[in-house]
């Protein structure tokens, strides 16, 4: 059996944290997460968890999530709570706090899909 070099026992985090970095061509008509500034969203939210010390929580870029009009699309396990950031500190302030510290969905950027066709 190989040593953690962190010393973990079993794989895994008490949250995980997956938010699109995912960039499109610019002729491509279809709306992106990266376009939406999503990397400095990654960023940020990855300095806040440290400051915070956080270690068992952990924020990763992800590919495309399929839900790109409702970007930039976040997505945290182990409760699988979609989120649309808007990419404002006050959100990822309330993200952090609520969610990652104390388990608080954040209701108010949960991401909301439309079943509406509009006709
Ligand atoms: S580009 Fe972000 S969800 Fe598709």
């Amino acid at each position: 059996m190989v040593q953690d070099p962190k010393g973990r026992g079993e794989p895994g985090f008490d949250k995980h944290v997956f938010i699109c970095g995912h960039q499109r061509a610019p002729e491509n008509p279809r709306e992106s997460c990266n376009a939406k500034n999503s990397l400095e969203v990654i960023r940020t939210l990855k300095i806040m968890t440290k400051k915070a010390g956080l270690n068992e929580v952990r924020v990763q870029k992800s590919g495309c999530l399929d839900f790109c009009d409702n970007g930039i699309s976040c997505v945290i396990y182990p409760e699988a709570t979609w989120y649309t950031l808007d990419g404002s500190q006050e959100q990822l302030t309330r993200i952090l706090e609520e969610h990652l510290k104390n388990g608080i969905i954040v209701e108010n950027a949960l991401m909301n899909i439309s079943t509406d066709s509009g006709e």
